[in-house]
């Protein structure tokens, strides 16, 4: 009996040990990733995707000098953006378009370990090729910034990598989108942008005691997980009374309809989002302006 017992278990913990291992989604020398990014285009996924918004150095005016450090809060511990400047030291200068990828659409680094989901690969995931590896020849004109981000403090069942394994089982589809597409082709733009490049649900939904997006508080609002008020429902539940113009327009100002303006973590967003051509703010606000109306969660 003891050594099926024994069995069992080294059976068990040698299947979650072969589970829970980080597997990088494409290999170097993958064909999507070959030859010279469009580094010019790829200045727009990064202001799309908001990356400075975590990876600028906080207190330094320049938004470009991607050094890291500051402090995310979550119910699941501090987490420190690291420093993605292209210095080869402390930054990402050694790494190909391939290991963004990765990291981007597998939340795998380059020495095969799983990254935590505060850095939101769960959207990332829905990026194309074409437009990380226009990313990455963007990110490669930027400043070198010496120093490393202050380390994580995850909390305790969290402190070990591979459990992230066990989360990313669960809660992680690689590579799939949550876009409803309509064969519309500005919807469709949008779709991409908003459900993938732009990460909007990460913020506007409510998550679960695991830290996932409840499914159907999709753009509904939750409370901040920096534990800072409520961000807002987007779906027509709140937004009635917004028309497609509204929204483009105060993604590209800040102005919203009622002569206020949006503040806190929605004001970065913004910067960003104002320096993309019209027609993808259009997008994003046709897609945002189709979504269900969903009721508002209660915290
Ligand atoms: C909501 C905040 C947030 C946003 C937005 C964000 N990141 Fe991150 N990023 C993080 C965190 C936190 C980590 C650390 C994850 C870990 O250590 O497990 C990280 C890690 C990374 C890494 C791994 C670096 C290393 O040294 O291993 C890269 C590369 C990266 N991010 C690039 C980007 C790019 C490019 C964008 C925009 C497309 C972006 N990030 C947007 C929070 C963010
Ligand atoms: C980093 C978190 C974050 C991300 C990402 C984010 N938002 Fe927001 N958003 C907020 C917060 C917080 C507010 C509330 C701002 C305030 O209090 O003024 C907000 C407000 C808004 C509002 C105004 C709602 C109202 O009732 O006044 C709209 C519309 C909106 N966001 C749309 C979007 C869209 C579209 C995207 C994706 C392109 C997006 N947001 C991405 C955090 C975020």
């Amino acid at each position: 009996m003891a050594v099926v017992a024994i069995l069992c278990a080294g059976t068990a913990a040698a299947t979650g040990w072969y589970i829970s291992a980080a597997r990088p989604p494409f290999s170097q020398g993958d064909p999507q990733f070959k030859g010279a990014g469009d580094a010019v285009h790829g200045q727009l996924i990064f202001a799309a995707a908001d990356c400075a918004s975590c990876h600028a150095t906080p207190g330094e005016p320049d938004r470009l000098q991607l050094g890291g450090g500051m402090a995310l809060g979550s119910p699941f511990g501090t987490f420190r953006p690291p420093n993605i400047s292209p210095d080869p030291v402390d930054g990402i200068g050694r790494w190909t378009a391939v290991d963004l990828a990765n990291a981007l659409v597998g939340g795998v680094s380059p020495e095969h370990e799983h990254y935590y989901p505060a850095f939101p690969y769960t959207s990332f995931t829905g990026m194309t090729a074409g437009d990380i590896r226009d990313l990455y020849a963007y990110l490669m004109t930027l400043p070198n910034v010496s120093g490393r981000a202050p380390p994580h403090h995850p909390s305790i069942l969290f402190r070990i990598r591979r459990f992230v394994g066990f989360w990313k089982l669960l809660f992680f589809r690689e590579g799939q989108s949550e876009a409803r597409l309509s064969g519309e082709p500005i919807h469709d733009r949008g779709a991409y942008l908003v459900e993938s490049v732009s990460h909007c649900a990460e913020c506007h939904s409510s998550r679960s005691v695991f830290g996932a997006i409840k499914p159907d508080t999709r753009f509904a609002g939750g409370v901040d997980p920096q534990g800072t008020g409520f961000v807002p429902n987007i779906t027509r539940q709140n937004l009635g009374k917004w028309s497609e113009r509204d929204i483009a327009k105060m993604l590209k100002t800040g102005d919203t309809p009622d002569h206020g303006r949006v503040g806190s973590s929605m004001a970065d967003v913004v910067t960003n989002t104002a320096m993309l051509p019209d027609s993808d703010r259009n997008a994003i606000a046709r897609y945002i302006k189709a979504l269900p109306a969903v009721p508002t969660p209660h915290p």
